[in-house]
């Protein structure tokens, strides 16, 4: 057993005559947090979904716990997907969407036992009052809370999360950082979070991955978020971008 827990060598994604990702080569270790940034198109989401085993590379070798992509359980890996790409229409309950993380499919009925388990992880993430409210009433971060609750649900040893944070305001008791945090330290979870805020990355963090379809740069977010790589990130924009990052500090 090593101290990796996602291996990822030569990787490279071509949709049809573009390449998304090119010849990214790292190692995750396991109970780290890593914070990918990059600009729109960067291949952030692809990423994800090659770890996932949802899109399959056309080179390279990802490996994840020891297993390839394709081989993982709900008790490896939890998903939370981009919010633009959730379906907001469907009528359903909370309880019942959170309740396919734990059975993978729709429910009859949900059985008291069940019922104590999603409630618990409604409860980790601060939307146990959400769990009968129809899910086309709830707004962004309310609906991203119960794909959290989702993904929790099995305890998974691996949490990604697309852009969890995006023009959503997690107010309540709980912001997303603390119930992230807080699932890192229970269970010895390694968590991939893609993130347009450099300034929650800086102090989140403890690898940042600056990805546009090449891996820039992997590394400890002081030495990440320079002006150089993130120049060669999102390019020159005529002006230095401006990193105000106060004293790095966890919890
Ligand atoms: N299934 C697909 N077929 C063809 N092209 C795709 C497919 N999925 C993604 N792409 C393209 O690959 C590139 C990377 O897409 P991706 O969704 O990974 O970017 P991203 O970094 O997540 O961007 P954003 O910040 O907007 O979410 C984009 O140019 C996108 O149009
Ligand atoms: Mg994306």
């Amino acid at each position: 057993m090593n101290d990796i827990a996602i291996e990822v060598k030569n990787l490279s994604v071509i949709f049809t005559r573009y390449s998304a990702l090119e010849n990214i080569n790292l190692g995750i270790p396991f109970g780290t947090f890593v914070s990918i940034v990059g600009p729109n198109g960067a291949g952030k989401t692809t990423f994800l979904k090659v770890i996932l085993g949802l899109i399959k590379p056309n080179h390279g070798v990802i490996n994840v716990l020891g297993k390839s992509a394709g081989e993982l359980s709900p008790f490896d890996l939890g998903y939370v997907p981009q919010i633009k790409t959730l379906d907001r229409t469907f009528p359903a309950l909370p309880i019942e969407l959170v309740s396919t993380g734990l059975n993978a499919k729709w429910p009859a009925a949900i059985g008291k036992d069940d019922n104590k388990i999603i409630m618990d992880s409604l409860e980790r993430v601060g939307a146990g009052n959400l769990a009968r409210r129809p899910l086309n009433k709830l707004s962004g971060g309310e609906l991203q809370r119960i794909y959290l609750a989702r993904a929790l649900i099995r305890k998974p040893k691996i949490l990604v999360l697309d852009e969890p944070a995006t023009g959503i305001d997690w107010i309540g008791e709980k912001d997303i950082h603390k119930i992230i945090d807080e699932y890192k330290t229970d269970f010895n979870a390694t968590i991939i979070m893609v993130t347009h805020d450099w300034e929650s990355a800086y102090h989140h963090a403890d690898f940042v991955l600056l990805l546009n379809k090449v891996a820039v740069c992997f590394d400890k977010p002081e030495k990440a978020f320079t002006e150089d790589y993130l120049s060669q990130t999102f390019g020159h924009v005529g002006h230095k971008h401006e990193m105000l990052f106060s004293g790095r500090h966890h919890d």
